[in-house]
This record gives C-alpha cells, structure tokens and sequence, in this order.
C-alpha cells in the first residue's frame, strides 16, 4: 500500500526546513521587542467562533472550513484562521483584566478547504500578532513598522505595504446604501452566492472571486468616500506616523478582505514575485470583536503572515545555508568503533554535532559519508591509533590533517 499526503497538503523536512526555523526564530525576535508574548490556542475550536468572527457569507465559512461533528455531535472546525481563537481565548481568561495594550504572537497551521495552487494550500502556517486594548492609531503603525522590520530583517525586498481604512460601524450602514444602489440596477448578472450576498451583506460582492461579478463592480462607490470624521482622522494620523517611522506604504482604497470582523484600519503586504497569490502577510483592526465575543468593549489589531510565501520567496532570494556536522568519526575494528562511540557522545554533551560510521562500513565508505553530510572533520580511529593513543584528524575543506591525543579531542574541537 502506498500512501500520499492529503490533497493540498505538505511535508516540511530538510533543507527547506532551516528556512522555517530561520522565519520563526526573525519573528520570534522582532516581535518581542516590541512586547509580543507567545499564545498557544487549539487547532480546533468550536464552529459558532469562526462563523461569527469571520462571518456567514465570507467564502471562509461558506465554502473552506473543515467541519465536523466530534464523537459527543459537537460541531467543531479546524481553525482556518488564528484570530478568532485569540480573541476567544482573551476573553475566556479575563485578559482585559491586566494592563493595555496586551500583546500576542501564535504561528501554527490552518485549514482552509481552498482548491490548492501555487502559494495556496489546504494546509497552510501563519505566524501571526495580536494587540488588545488600544485604539490609538500609533500601535497600528507600530504594528507595520514591526513587520517592515520583520521583513528586513529576512533581507525581503521588493515587498508593496497596502493600506486601507474600511470605517466602522458609524460610517458602515451609508456605505452599504450606496452599494446596494449601485448592485441593484446589476443584480441580475450577479452569480447565485452574491444575489445572496446583496441581501445579507453587500460589502461581500467587492470580494467574490468569479468573472462576472468581477467585472460587474466595477465604478462601485470606494469605502475612503464614505468615511466619517474619526475614521478619516485614525486613518490619517496613522499614515503620517508611518512616514515618520519610514515605513514605505500605497493607499489601496480598493483592497477588501475576505473576513467580515474588520473596522477601519487594513493592509496587505504584497510581492510581485509570487503570481496570483500575492498576498504574504494581512491584517487589520478588529475594534468589535471582543464585545461580540461577550468581553467589554476593546480595539484590536493584528495580522497573519503566510510562512509557505515567505519561504518561497526566501528560497527563491538567498544562499540558504544548511547546518554540516562539525565532526565524522570513522572508526574501523570493534575497539576502535567502542573509543569511537565514546568520543562521539563527550562531544555531543558539549553541544557539537558528531556522526559516526556504523560496523560492517569499510572505511572508504565512511569517509564517503563524511564526504555527503559535509562534515567540517573526520576523525580517524582504528588498532594503531588504540595502541599510540592519539587519533587522525582531517578537515575536509582545505585537506589538512594531523594527530591529536584522545584526552585533547575536546578541546581541539572548543
Ligand atoms: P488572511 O488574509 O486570510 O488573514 O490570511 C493571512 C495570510 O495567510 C495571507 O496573506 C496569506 O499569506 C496566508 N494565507 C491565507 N490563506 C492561505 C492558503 N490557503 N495557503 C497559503 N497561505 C495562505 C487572516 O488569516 C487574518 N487572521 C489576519 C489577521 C490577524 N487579521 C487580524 N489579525
């Protein structure tokens, strides 16, 4: 029987794997100079949590999730995104209790039922942050110039930072007005889900993937001209916070978001070297969702940034480097594999990556070993070197080799 991964699914191993780490280990970095502490939330969570956040007629919830009924008949979903369970988890435990802002990163998997392609997975990692309690458009900057810095400090250039306000909740309803005017001299050209979607929630239109609507909303009204007062003063003290802090950015009035819990702030880093999936990190203001939640009242931002588009981009831009052991012990005779083992072990307690050949090798394919992991060293050990007491050693990048003593191993490799 042979077994494949699942469709849209993929194993991460050598060497792209040093890749993965080298982005968790930036971001881990970065975002912690700016007070992001870790959250560690289930992958599964209850499917009423996304399908409120996120919202109904979002493609996410109507078409992506991975739901199920557990063995209680429990409705339960594969999280296909991270915020919904921060925001759940901040409001189960009380975190609106300790002082604002509270700040979180996660990274994980998630799951969208999405038909894969290039930069599109089923199973995809975000590594993502979240800041509660603060509605002052400086953390909004603070938050893209944390993942300008990220980003740099991957050495990523290139990369478009796309800002938008989408309003909130004062200047939503007139916004909706106008689109309904405008879809409803069109809606018969509207595919099935969107004549839906103009009932229930228009701003979705601008978001539908199929040609006709596509082509439809175009001259649709732009949210930047329905926006109140407060909206276009948060949205303009934030984009000259980002010129103060150099952070590069395009005002994207027609970007939309495919999740419905966003008010006022969003923003998209995007590439050009990725194709049609161009997006590698998103993200935004989500100032309702803790009270929806049932948490008291709370402004939020955060964002997601796509690990599979960042590590092909990163694949595709740098001299990856891909750790070598330090030492290969080649060790021909049964004493000599024993002193062998031995050595092998002190070094590795001091923290030095050591291979060793196994018995019934003969020592041309050890060093054939040696050669393929591209140790740094080999050392050599067999009956002569048992009864002189000191071994052979050759560093294979310049050929160079010479004899120590087995007491003096450890500190030649210090
Ligand atoms: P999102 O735009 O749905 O936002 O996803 C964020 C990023 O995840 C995308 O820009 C993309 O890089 C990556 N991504 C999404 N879907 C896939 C997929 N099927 N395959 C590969 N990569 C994918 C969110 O998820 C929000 N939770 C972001 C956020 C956090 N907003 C506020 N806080």
């Amino acid at each position: 029987m042979k077994y494949n991964a699942l469709k849209g699914m993929q194993d991460i191993f050598s060497p792209d794997i040093y890749i993965w780490q080298k982005v968790e280990e930036v971001a881990k970095d970065v975002f912690s100079a700016y007070g992001f502490q870790e959250l560690r939330a289930p992958i599964i969570e209850s499917t009423d949590i996304f399908v409120r956040s996120i919202g109904e007629t979002t493609d996410i919830v109507e078409k992506e999730m991975y739901t199920f009924s557990d063995k209680a008949g429990r409705h339960i979903t594969l999280r296909p995104e991270g915020t919904a369970p921060i925001v759940r988890c901040y409001v189960e435990n009380h975190l609106y209790n300790l002082p604002s802002p509270q700040k979180f990163f996660y990274s994980g998997p998630m799951f969208r039922y999405e038909r894969p392609q290039a930069g599109r997975f089923r199973q995809f990692f975000q590594i993502g942050a979240e800041a509660f309690g603060v509605g002052d458009p400086k953390i909004d900057a603070e938050i893209l110039s944390m993942l300008r810095l990220f980003f740099e400090r991957l050495g990523l250039k290139g990369l478009n930072f796309e800002v938008n306000s989408i309003g909130c909740e004062k200047c939503r309803p007139d916004y909706k007005n106008a689109l309904l005017d405008f879809f409803s001299v069109r809606i018969d050209g509207l595919c099935p889900d969107c004549k839906r979607r103009f009932d229930y929630n228009p701003l979705r239109i601008l978001d539908c993937k199929v040609d006709t609507c596509i082509k439809l909303r175009e001259g649709a009204p732009s949210v930047t001209d329905f926006l109140c007062s407060e909206c276009k003063k948060h949205f303009n003290t934030l984009l000259s916070l980002l010129n103060l802090l150099n952070v590069p950015y395009v005002v994207n009035s027609d970007m939309v978001r495919g999740l419905d819990y966003y008010t006022r702030t969003t923003f998209e880093v995007t590439t050009k070297d990725l194709g049609a999936q161009n997006a590698v990190a998103a993200g935004g203001r989500y100032d309702r969702l803790v009270e929806d939640f049932g948490g008291p009242p709370t402004p939020a931002i955060g964002f997601a940034i796509g690990m599979e588009r960042i590590t092909t981009l990163l694949k595709s831009s740098s001299n990856q480097k891909i750790p070598i052991p330090k030492v290969f012990i080649a060790a021909i005779g049964a004493p000599a594999e024993k002193e062998g083992l031995v050595i092998a072990d002190r070094l590795r307690d001091k923290g030095i990556w050591v291979e060793v050949g196994y018995t019934g090798n003969s020592l041309k394919s050890q060093l054939r070993r040696a050669d393929r992991l591209s140790s740094a060293y080999v050392l050599i050990i067999g009956d002569d070197e048992i009864s002189s007491g000191k071994l052979k050693w050759k560093r294979l990048s310049d050929g160079s080799q010479g004899e120590i003593a087995f007491t003096e191993v450890y500190d030649f490799f210090k």
